[in-house]
């Protein structure tokens, strides 16, 4: 039987590292775990004589890519890539948004790799062809894999543009692969997740950020320079809520479009799927900030179109790495809702939502909408407290698809007697109430201090 080469399966034994290429496949340890998942290597270069490895956890996000050594790689079973070009994991097709609606949380969704039957997997032929197809990738020439890009700075794509929409998320070799090792802002040294095209920080190991204005700067004396000379200590814009140490300050993208533009940039340090937007001027961004004596230190953010035609109340939002998990994402979730009260309007966020994203609105509208069923009285004797799911909506400002699926998901609709009633158990009612006994920063509505414009009048923004 005639067998063509792709077909194959191309797992074998590399008995040596060097004939390791991008593109290969293999049990790599995972840094700060004992886990050795399947990765992908997406670069190779040389440091001093060694080599070092850019590898991708197939089945985890790409936050978690990382630059490995030798050590960390497990060469008993490699899969090279296949010779068509086409890669074996399916990295070239961009992964933007692995969270759909009901999609299993951090699954990345990737074409599979052929394997043929094991009858026609013979060690040296396996080998033979792997070999070949090293060959053959060396004789390609430039490529999005060619040795061109595997060491070096990572040529940065062009600078935000003042005009125009938006740019779009080149998801190449070069915005695939985390380009900045590590931020400092403030008195945090964060490392970033993604790709941010931050013009002229090209090959550094450190960008140093202004807390308060968000400039950028390539080394902390050049920082401590524009210290010298920045007066700013929170936010540009109004200050539209303070509760104790909380603000909230809004920020027109069209006023403030520096300060928006280097906002987006950070940003775009931590989130991967969006579109990174440099127009500012249809946006809104609420910038929230923790207080102390030195200002008002930025905790998160999320932008919000000046006017959305379908309805979203937030396009992109962030709680700086620090400030994650401590319930700042919730806050700001609650704030946008609240501000879509002061609207009269429902609203939803921009899709699609990344697996942190999901995570966190899944659990506010459920926290959101138990708070509401549980506080409902009876109408009368023995009746059954009623509500109907525009009543939500409207109470909640949590869009209709929200609310009906934050319900499925939480199974509490059934068909009873010819119509749907929502039943509570002892147990969903204990488990609220403990999630919200750790939720203790709460959005005080008295403290919100805003009018909403109706951007659509406005001849322009
Ligand atoms: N692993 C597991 N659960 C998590 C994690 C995590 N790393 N991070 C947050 N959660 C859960 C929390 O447990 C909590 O749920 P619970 O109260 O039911 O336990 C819920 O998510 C929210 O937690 P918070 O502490 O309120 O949220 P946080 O301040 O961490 O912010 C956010 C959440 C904004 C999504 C943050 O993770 C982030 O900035 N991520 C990077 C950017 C991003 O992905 N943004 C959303 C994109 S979608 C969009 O922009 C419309
Ligand atoms: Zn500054």
């Amino acid at each position: 039987m005639k067998v063509e080469m792709e077909d194959i399966d191309d797992s074998t034994i590399c008995d040596s590292v060097s004939s390791l290429v991008e593109g290969c496949r293999l049990p790599v340890h995972m840094t700060g775990t004992s886990d050795w998942p399947l990765a992908e290597i997406i670069s190779i270069k040389d440091v001093q004589g060694a080599k070092c490895y850019y590898v991708h956890y197939v089945d985890f996000n790409k936050r978690l890519d990382e630059w490995v050594t030798e050590e960390s790689l497990d060469t008993r079973k490699v899969h090279f890539p296949r010779r068509d070009g086409g890669s074996n994991t399916g990295v070239s097709t961009p992964k933007k948004a692995h969270i759909g609606g009901g999609g299993p949380i951090g699954s990345v969704s990737r074409p599979s790799s052929p394997v043929a039957g094991s009858e026609l997997v013979n060690g040296s032929a396996v080998l033979a062809a792997a070999l070949q197809k090293r060959i053959n990738r060396k004789r390609k020439g430039p490529s999005l894999e060619s040795e061109d890009s595997q060491d070096g700075p990572a040529q940065l794509p062009p600078g935000p543009r003042q005009s125009g929409s938006m740019v779009s998320h080149h998801d190449d070799i070069v915005t695939r692969m985390k380009n900045i090792d590590l931020i400092e802002l403030g008195k945090h040294r964060i490392k970033p997740w993604y790709f941010a095209p931050y013009p002229q920080m090209v090959n550094l190991s450190c960008i140093y950020i202004c807390e308060f204005c968000l400039k950028y700067r390539k080394s902390r004396k050049c920082l401590e320079r524009h210290l010298v000379k920045c007066n700013l200590r929170h936010p540009p814009g109004n200050e539209i809520y303070r509760k104790e140490n909380v603000s909230f300050f809004e920020i027109d993208g069209r006023k403030n479009k520096v300060y928006a533009q280097n906002l987006c940039l950070l940003a775009k340090l931590f989130l991967d799927h969006k579109t990174l937007y440099y127009d500012t001027d249809p946006f809104l961004f609420y910038v929230m900030t923790i207080f102390d004596s030195r200002g008002f230190h930025i905790v998160g953010y999320f932008s919000k179109e000046k006017e959305s035609t379908e309805d979203y109340n937030v396009a992109c939002i962030l709680t700086m790495p620090p400030y994650q998990r401590k319930g700042y994402g919730k806050l700001l979730i609650e704030f946008s809702y609240e501000l879509s009260k002061f609207e009269g309007k429902t609203g939803s966020p921009e899709k699609p939502l990344s697996d942190l994203g999901l995570l966190s609105y899944r659990s506010y509208w459920a926290q959101t909408i138990l708070e509401i069923l549980i506080s409902m009285k009876p109408v009368g004797d023995n009746e059954k407290p009623q509500i109907t799911i525009n009543e939500i909506c409207e109470l909640t400002s949590i869009k209709k698809e929200d609310v009906i699926s934050t319900l499925q998901n939480l199974n509490l609709i059934n068909y009873y007697k010819g119509q749907y009633i929502i039943t509570l158990n002892q147990e969903i009612m204990q488990s609220h109430k403990k999630a919200m006994e750790t939720r203790l920063i709460r959005i005080d509505p008295k403290c919100l201090h805003w009018t909403p414009k109706d951007w659509g009048k406005r001849a322009k923004w």
